[in-house]
């Protein structure tokens, strides 16, 4: 029978004969997946593992500082925290299509890694979460038809590049990757954090990316998040995003005409990402963060919940 601590003896086995003396490169995201990679292939090879966060521009509101910090002196992972904003943000400037996001973002992704190991030959392998659904989802070789969405981290590297992929939680759900993340000692609350996309809010835009766009859905997603966690409904609902519409609408503040963004909120229920429910939050709940944000955050008049379920929506809205 498959148990956590019988799959990190295995799995920790596997990397340490896999990767011998050379080193390996692993990109943290800040979730959960990348994390637990990391920390299996840390306590395999020990600092032979060289990490990345990358600071891509699209990450919530003080992500990048705060994770970067968990991962320093809460998970004593070697880490190394590049900021590669403007870079991403100049290349996505402009696109609108959602695919195309992800590929530009993915292959910026893979850039700053080159970079941040070049002229260093120990380095062979490049370590992923790449988990089942991700796979399952991505398969993107039968043609665009049968392609749901090209899950970044799926998909292979350019073969210039020379690393070979180290993916040990390629064959588990993401409810597996939590008990083997428990067992290893990662904290609770990093644990229980939502699942949030590779491209981040670049996705959630539904429109061409700009700063000013993503300062706003960064307080839009701020109250909504905070305010799950504070009426302790965060951990009732397997994941909750904003999204910002490129939908103008009227609406009326004090005296004046306003003419501005809607905001979208999605909150969703499921076991594995792969199908979900909308999630039945109360009301109450509903009407206060509605009211927070637009009474917070200029240049949202609007705010809409999403009662959409997976399928036939997706849980991202692009
Ligand atoms: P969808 O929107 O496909 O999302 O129902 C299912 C789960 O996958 C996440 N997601 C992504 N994760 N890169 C990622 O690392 C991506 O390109 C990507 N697209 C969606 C999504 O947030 C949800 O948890």
């Amino acid at each position: 029978t498959w148990t956590a601590r019988s799959f990190i003896e295995s799995t920790v086995k596997e990397i340490r004969e896999k990767v011998g003396d050379h080193r390996v490169l692993c990109g943290l995201s800040g979730g959960v997946d990348s994390t637990v990679v990391a920390t299996l292939v840390h306590q395999a090879i020990g600092d032979q593992l060289q990490c990345i966060f990358v600071d891509n521009g699209l990450l919530r509101k003080n992500e990048f500082r705060d994770v970067l910090d968990i991962y320093e002196e809460e998970l004593n992972l070697p880490v190394r925290g590049i900021d590669a904003t403007d870079r991403f943000l100049a290349e996505l400037r402009g696109v609108i299509d959602p695919e195309q996001k992800r590929k530009i973002i993915g292959n910026i992704f893979i850039n700053v890694f080159d970079d941040a190991i070049a002229g260093d030959n120990d380095f062979k392998f490049l370590a992923q979460g790449t988990l089942y659904p991700d796979v399952i989802e991505s398969i993107s070789f039968k043609g665009p038809s049968a392609t749901i969405k090209s899950h970044h981290n799926v998909g292979g590297l350019p073969e210039e590049m020379n690393l070979a992929l180290v993916e040990p939680v390629r064959e588990l759900f993401k409810d597996e990757v939590r008990n083997v993340g428990r067992e290893l000692g990662i904290p609770d609350h990093f644990i229980k954090r939502h699942p949030f996309p590779g491209p981040g809010l670049g996705i959630r835009i539904l429109s061409d990316v700009t700063k000013e766009k993503l300062a706003l859905l960064r307080e839009v997603d701020d109250i909504f998040i905070g305010e799950l966690r504070k009426q302790d409904l965060y951990d009732d609902v397997w994941q909750a995003l904003a999204v910002l519409l490129p939908v103008q609408s009227v609406g009326v503040m004090g005296d004046e005409r306003t003419y501005e963004f809607t905001a979208g909120l999605r909150a969703v229920t499921s076991v594995d990402g792969m199908t979900a429910d909308w999630a039945h939050l109360p009301h109450p709940f509903l009407a206060h963060v509605s009211n927070r944000i637009i009474n917070e955050v200029r240049g949202i008049n609007r705010v809409v919940y999403d009662v959409s379920s997976k399928p036939p929506s997706t849980i991202e809205w692009e």
